[in-house]
């Protein structure tokens, strides 16, 4: 009988931190489940790949897909498999939008191929298996995205520590957007440390980023959807001083606060990808979501924020 090994993860969302998160403030990510992916491993006569950026050969894929050929080439050495292996993937998590995509292709792989192997995985083999992937993809991951690909919970997370997780415990709706722009986290990155250096109103701005995801993770875990909304546009205004905003980014946070948002941000690297926006309920959420697209918004999602959803 023919083996068949079946792999899944989800996209994430930078909720509150990011870039203030590089200068060793916290940032809270979750699981965005309105996105996922999923592989299917079968056997092959040789190593072959049908994605929707490419379909032949592992060893022909393009260079942005290396770290695939790399993925799958340790998974093969770990099992000692001589054989070759055929890996279907599907996704609905956009890429260089800021959801993960990297990290969630690796999570969905790495779960797929164990199930091939019918072994079991465990989170610490997962994570590793993934930085292997990432630091192909990205040179240096901080393991934000691996975790947040692959598990239930939101996390909180500072540079050098322990990633820890919390419920969530909110209700209300996230309403994401797609600017349809990609993100650029390197340039922005690049010209924050440049600012940090050259103008003194930076570290404070960026302190009071990290000062925000403290005090938003309070609000997530007391269920105050209106505080942690205030939070979040309080967060974009001071991201959009530190330059890394644009004008797709401001408009679609305008119509969201027009059409009733508690609050709306950018979310990851910024000058791009997507903005994320809080609806007090699932009809709000809806309007957020059809006015963002009437201002421009390539895609839309909504997700449901906690255990009190109404
Ligand atoms: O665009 P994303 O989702 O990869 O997030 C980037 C987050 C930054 O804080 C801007 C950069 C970083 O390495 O943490």
């Amino acid at each position: 009988m023919e083996a068949v090994g079946l792999g899944k993860a989800t996209g994430k969302i930078i909720l509150m931190g990011e870039h203030s998160v590089v200068y060793g403030e916290p940032a809270i990510a979750m699981p965005f489940l309105a996105t996922h992916i999923q592989t299917r491993i079968t056997d092959g006569p040789e190593n072959s790949l049908d994605s929707i950026y490419f379909s032949g050969k592992l060893a022909d894929v393009p260079a942005p897909l290396k770290n695939i050929q790399a993925l799958i080439t340790a998974l093969q050495e770990k099992f000692q498999q001589q054989a070759g292996i055929h890996l279907e993937i599907t996704s609905t998590i956009p890429a260089e939008r800021g959801m993960g995509s990297s990290a969630a292709t690796a999570v969905a792989i790495t779960r797929g191929y164990f199930d091939y192997q019918k072994t079991d995985l465990s989170d610490q083999e997962l994570l590793d298996f993934v930085n292997l992937s990432e630091k192909i993809a990205h040179g240096n991951p901080s393991g934000i995205d691996a975790a947040a690909t692959s598990g239930p919970n939101p996390l909180y997370f500072i540079k050098g520590q322990e990633l820890s997780s919390f419920p969530m415990n909110v209700d209300a709706y996230l309403v994401v957007a797609d600017t349809g722009i990609k993100g650029k986290t390197r340039g922005a990155v690049a010209d924050v440390a440049k600012q940090y250096q050259e103008n003194p109103a930076v570290p404070e701005l960026i302190h009071i980023l990290g000062q925000l995801a403290k005090d938003a993770k309070q609000a997530i875990i007391s269920n105050q959807p209106a505080l942690l909304g205030s939070m979040m546009t309080k967060a974009h205004r001071n991201l959009k001083a530190l330059g890394v905003s644009n004008d797709a980014l401001d408009l679609l946070t305008d119509t969201a606060i027009a059409n009733n948002a508690l609050g709306a941000k950018l979310t990851g690297g910024g000058r791009g990808g997507c903005l994320i926006a809080l609806a007090e309920d699932l009809a709000t959420a809806k309007q957020i979501a059809a006015a963002q697209e009437k201002a421009g918004a390539k895609q839309t999602w909504i997700q449901g924020l906690g255990v009190y959803q109404k």
